[in-house]
């Protein structure tokens, strides 16, 4: 484990001009499966429109950190703001409605479903006419799923349902997009696609937090990143400023795409 930087485990100040409070805050979060601490007390920002590349190894606590934002496992300590406002009491399935929308690891579409069916349950808090745009808005954005909207998401390649499971969280017009590990398991050329895809979202204003394996990929389209080992972070910053920094290069984005994650990350 490299040791915590000058500032690495504290949240990046605010921005002069930007006095609103994140639209993501974790604070002190906990979360523990019987004896096993996952996450250990980890605070972190995102603050809006931007796009924070959570990194690490397997086993740090990634997915744990994303289940317990979302309230899929208990928060066993500290709390989770939604634009300034506790979101620890809310239940997982009212969080659409505050504008937090999670994309969990493996895709989970709903296979025997059309791609439009998969869509429209995405947006199944909204009325027709919000429908009806939405599904604009994601042929927009995924011009494929257009093409494929008759057909069984289960038949879909392993890349075009990964753009599904997007396309379905952004029908919910999420202000904080999380997504788990979108890359995983998809060929290279097909993870450049859903890459490209983020740095689209990014651009339209979606506030993201991104957890992958592929750190180098993640730094390449985040605007600051925090690193998680063990469930602690130790360490954070500019996503560029850690991409060129020799303990991170060495520590997770030459060992991050070895053997460990290439076992994992077989392409379909
Ligand atoms: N349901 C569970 N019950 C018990 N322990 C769990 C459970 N889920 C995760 N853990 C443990 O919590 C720790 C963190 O797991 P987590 O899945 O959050 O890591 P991760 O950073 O997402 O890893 P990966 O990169 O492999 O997806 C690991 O030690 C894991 O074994
Ligand atoms: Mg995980």
């Amino acid at each position: 484990m490299i040791p915590p930087r000058a500032g690495g485990a504290s949240p990046a100040a605010p921005r002069p001009e930007d006095r609103r409070p994140p639209a993501l805050s974790v604070e002190r979060l906990d979360v523990s499966y019987g004896p096993v601490r996952a996450v250990a007390g980890i605070s972190f920002d995102v603050h809006a429109s931007e796009l924070v590349a959570l990194i690490g190894p397997n086993g740090a606590g990634k997915s744990s950190a994303l289940r317990a934002i979302t309230r899929l496992v208990p928060i066993a300590g500290g709390d989770v703001r939604l634009f300034g406002s506790s979101i620890r009491q809310v239940p997982a399935h009212a969080l659409p409605r505050r504008g937090l929308v999670l994309v969990p690891e493996g895709r989970h579409v709903f296979g025997e479903l059309s791609v439009l069916d998969n869509l429209r349950l995405g947006a199944h808090t909204r009325g027709g006419r919000d429908m009806a745009e939405g599904l604009e808005r994601a042929f927009g954005l995924f011009p494929i799923l257009r093409e494929r909207r008759r057909q069984a998401a289960g038949t879909l390649s392993g890349g075009e349902q990964q753009m599904l499971a997007i396309a379905r969280a952004m029908m919910s017009q999420p202000k904080v997009l999380l997504l788990d590990e979108p890359s995983l398991g998809l060929a290279p050329v097909v993870v450049k696609q859903v890459f490209d895809l983020l740095r689209r979202l990014h651009a339209s204003g979606v506030s993201m937090l991104l957890v992958e394996q592929n750190a180098r990929m993640a730094l390449a389209v985040a605007d600051r990143a925090y690193v998680l080992q063990a469930g602690h972070i130790v360490a954070s910053g500019p996503a560029a400023v850690l991409a060129a920094d020799d303990a991170i290069r060495r520590h997770y984005l030459d060992v991050a795409t070895a053997p460990a994650v290439a076992a994992r990350s077989q392409p379909v």
